[in-house]
């Protein structure tokens, strides 16, 4: 496999019951502090992009770290995901559940036209609530999302079986656990 793909695996930590217990968090703080390791990823993930994309969305807060870079590579235009109550223009909003709770994602209303191809891009993977929010909000604006990308995946949650049934059939991910 790329070795790229490697070296950034090998900077991933796993961080038992963490931010409570029974939960295994995946930090990537080690791979953001590796600068040949974090351009590796956003090139093997600009690598693998479908041609003819027009922005890139990007979920916040971890989904900014790479969706920002890459968009940059791919020489487009970045649009932010963003928690409630931080975008100051007119937005569409989607509701979505968490394990605990529920949550709600905004995008302005400009950032993407009708038509355009949207590659959709997170940290990780896990239900795939927030990615399915995220798409029906691109979704909304009559845009396209040509691929979703997100690092690590959690392959045991369903999460990629969640994303089909919002209609996000195209996902890369870069590494996936367990
Ligand atoms: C984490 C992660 C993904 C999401 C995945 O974000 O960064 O965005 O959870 O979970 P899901 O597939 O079950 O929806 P979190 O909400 O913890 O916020 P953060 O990115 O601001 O740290
Ligand atoms: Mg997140």
């Amino acid at each position: 496999s790329d070795p790229r793909v490697e070296h950034a695996a090998s900077l991933i930590r796993n961080v038992p019951d963490f931010p409570k217990p029974g939960i295994q968090f995946k930090d990537i703080t080690p791979l953001l502090g590796d600068s040949g390791a974090f351009e590796g990823v956003i090139d093997v993930l600009a690598e693998s992009a479908p041609a003819g994309i027009d922005a890139v969305c990007g979920v916040e807060s971890r989904g900014f770290l790479f969706g920002a870079p890459l968009a940059l590579r791919l020489g487009v235009g970045f649009v932010p995901i963003r928690k409630p109550g931080k975008l100051p223009g007119t937005v569409v909003e989607e509701h979505f559940d968490l394990e605990y709770g529920s949550s709600v994602l905004a995008m302005h209303i400009d950032g993407i036209q009708a038509g355009q191809r949207v590659l959709l891009v997170d940290d990780l993977l896990a239900t795939g609530g927030t990615l399915c929010a995220s798409g029906k909000l691109i979704h909304r604006l009559g845009a396209e999302v040509a691929q979703v990308q997100v690092v690590i995946e959690l392959a045991d949650l369903g999460g990629r079986a969640n994303l089909a049934t919002c209609g996000l059939n195209e996902v890369l991910a870069l590494l996936q656990t367990p």
